[in-house]
């Protein structure tokens, strides 16, 4: 039976994954309406792996004894200046969810709950792979500048990025 302790934590951080999945979602929403149908498709794809790394956590917690529990969200932001806002602001947004994974899996170590440390390594391994994936997209915005046959370009990669890879979360 899990502790109450490691499930508030563990029900924070699926309120987490959650608001990451909305966050991308409004994200997507905006690339579509403004002119960049490859990074909405990839970021789309992006929300539903969040809400796949929301539904995970909310598995284990049941599976282990415990009730998941879902909170009140804020809603996202809707509007963002340019599509390097976006992936500045996703960078920052993974930054955050790799520090409260964390902070998530140093509660199970003080609770000496090893078995949910151990699930918790599948989420460490995944952020590098997250931030690693962003950084890179990003520093690709960077060097095309507002250059406009450069951002048509990396809007037709984050296409086939979708298309052609596991999206990043995947399991
Ligand atoms: Fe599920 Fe990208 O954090």
């Amino acid at each position: 039976m899990i502790k109450k302790t490691v499930e508030s934590a563990i029900n924070e951080q699926i309120k987490r994954e959650e608001f990451s999945s909305r966050l991308y979602l409004s994200m997507a929403i905006w690339c579509e309406s403004n002119g960049f149908p490859g990074a909405a498709t990839f970021l789309y794809r992006q929300s539903d792996e969040e809400r796949m790394h929301q539904l995970k956590l909310v598995h284990y917690v049941n599976d282990r004894g415990g009730k998941a529990a879902l909170m009140s969200l804020s809603a996202p932001e809707a509007n963002f200046g340019t599509l390097k806002e976006v992936f500045e602001q996703v960078m920052e947004h993974e930054r955050y969810i790799t520090s409260s994974i964390n902070d998530l899996y140093e509660v199970t170590l003080n609770e000496k709950d090893y078995t949910t440390g151990n699930f918790l390594q599948w989420y460490i391994t995944e952020q590098i792979e997250e931030e690693s994936t962003m950084s890179t997209i990003l520093d690709k915005i960077s060097l095309v500048g507002s250059d406009k046959s450069g951002m048509f370009h990396i809007d037709k990669e984050l296409s086939a990025m979708s298309a052609a890879a596991p999206a990043v979360g995947a399991e």
